[in-house]
C-alpha cells in the first residue's frame, strides 16, 4: 500500500503552516494516519542545515539549493518514503516545489536544473499534490514573523519573481500544481485543500 503525498507552498507569509495544522487536524479526525513535516528539516541534519541555509551570511545559489536538496534526500529517505510505504499521508510544509520556485525561478538556476537535482536527491519520490497557496507579495511580507530570514528577506522584486515561478509550474504541472487564493478566511482554504486531495 502506498500513502499520498500533499506539499503545501506557497510565497512569505501566505498562511502554509497554519493551514498545514488544519489539513492534518481534519485528515486525522476523518481518522487517516498523517505525518507532518517542514522544509528545510524535519531531521536531525535537516534541522543542522535549516540553519545553515537561512541564516548564513553569503552563499553562491547552487550552493544554496544543493544544501535544500541535501535536506530533502535526508528527510524523503528517512522519515517520508518509510511513512509512504506503510501507507500514512505526509502533509509537508514546503518541499521541491520551493527549491523549482525559489532558486530554480527567483535564483535564475533554472526550473528544469533545478528539478533534476531534486529528482535524484529524493530518488523520484516526489509529492503527489502541491497546493500553492496565493497571496500578493507585499501582504505575505508584511504577515511575516519578524526579522526574517536570509531568503524571506529577499526584495519585493524576488518574492514576485517566486509568485511567477510558482504560477509557471501550475502550468506545467496542471494536475498536480493547484494555485489557491489564500488571502481571506483559512477555513475556504482548508474546504478548497480538502476538495483536491483525493481519499
Ligand atoms: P521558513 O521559516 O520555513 O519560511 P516560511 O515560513 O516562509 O515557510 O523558511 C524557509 C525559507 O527558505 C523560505 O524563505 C523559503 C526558502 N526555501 C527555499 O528557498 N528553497 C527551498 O527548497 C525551501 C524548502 C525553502
Amino acid at each position: 500500500m502506498s500513502g499520498f503525498y500533499l506539499a503545501l507552498e506557497g510565497g512569505e507569509g501566505a498562511g502554509k503552516t497554519t493551514l498545514a495544522k488544519l489539513v492534518c487536524d481534519q485528515l486525522e479526525h476523518e481518522g487517516h494516519q498523517v505525518v507532518l513535516v517542514r522544509e528545510p528539516g524535519g531531521t536531525t541534519l535537516g534541522d543542522e542545515i535549516r540553519s545553515l541555509v537561512l541564516q548564513s551570511e553569503a552563499m553562491s545559489p547552487w550552493a544554496e539549493a544543493f544544501l535544500f536538496a541535501t535536506q530533502r534526500a535526508q528527510l524523503v529517505s528517512e522519515v517520508v518514503g518509510p511513512a509512504l510505504a506503510e501507507g500514512k499521508l505526509v502533509v509537508t510544509d514546503r518541499s521541491l516545489y520551493s527549491s523549482l520556485a525559489y532558486q530554480g525561478g527567483a535564483r535564475g538556476l533554472g526550473i528544469d536544473r533545478v528539478r533534476a537535482l531534486n529528482l535524484l536527491a529524493v530518488e523520484g519520490c516526489i509529492p503527489d499534490l502541491v497546493v500553492v497557496l496565493e497571496v500578493e507579495p507585499e501582504i505575505g511580507m508584511a504577515r511575516q514573523d519578524s526579522p526574517p530570514d536570509r531568503i524571506g528577506g529577499e526584495t519585493p522584486e524576488f518574492q514576485a519573481k517566486v509568485a511567477e515561478a510558482y504560477r509557471e509550474l501550475a502550468r506545467q504541472e496542471p494536475d498536480r500544481v493547484f494555485l489557491v487564493p489564500a488571502e481571506h478566511d483559512p477555513v475556504q482554504v482548508l474546504k478548497r485543500v480538502r476538495e483536491l486531495i483525493e481519499l
